[in-house]
């Protein structure tokens, strides 16, 4: 069976928030008024990449006032402790034919840049009418790949971070806000 976390232990890993509640709001307002804005009328889907984009997406969805679709994609990238090891796996695909759709992938993070790459080539193999990429936090520094997101609602340092969807073995996804783990703390 799994250890529980005790409180303690769960919150003495929370070091300091970097992103508030009403910061990630305040984005998410503009970039729903600018999605709304370029695909107003047109067939669009959102495929969110899970786990980690779940709260970003339903924020999102609801920040964007014109007719769209949502799909979701799981894609596992594979982690040694905070450090991913490059492998990805989908373990959940999408449940429909992309090609009638221009296609917004929502994704959490882009850290090294290999899950969005795999998973943007699989989707654009399938013939998408478009596909952007809008992504909440960006690391630019750990790139290892050239890829770039259409938005990017933050950038920050290399952090390793959590809250707002975003985990560290599963767990602190549940945060409101975005905060640094503290990997020092035993
Ligand atoms: P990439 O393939 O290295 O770009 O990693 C992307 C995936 O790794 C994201 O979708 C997250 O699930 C995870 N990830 C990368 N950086 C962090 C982080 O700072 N905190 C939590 N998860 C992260
Ligand atoms: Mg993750």
């Amino acid at each position: 069976m799994r250890d529980i976390k005790n409180i303690e232990e769960f919150q003495s890993k929370i070091k300091r928030i970097i992103i508030t509640e009403e910061q990630i709001k305040k984005e998410i307002e503009k970039v729903g008024k600018q999605i709304s804005d370029s695909y107003d009328g047109r067939p669009f889907l959102l495929v969110s990449i899970l786990k980690g984009s779940f709260v970003f997406l339903a924020d999102l969805c609801r920040a964007i006032t014109v007719p769209c679709e949502i799909g979701f994609m799981c894609a596992k990238s594979y982690y040694s402790g905070t450090v991913s090891t490059g492998k990805v796996e989908i373990t959940m695909d999408l449940d429909r034919d992309i090609s009638d759709y221009h296609v917004i992938i929502v994704e959490d993070i882009i850290d090294t840049g290999r899950t969005l790459k795999y998973v943007a080539e699989l989707l654009k193999s399938r013939n998408p009418l478009s596909l952007k990429i809008v992504t909440l936090l960006d690391k630019p520094s750990r790139r290892v790949i050239d890829l770039k997101a259409d938005i990017s609602l933050f950038t920050i340092p290399d952090y390793f971070v959590i809250g707002y969807g975003l985990d560290c073995d599963e767990y602190y996804r549940n945060l409101p806000y975005i905060a640094e783990y503290d990997e020092m703390v035993e």
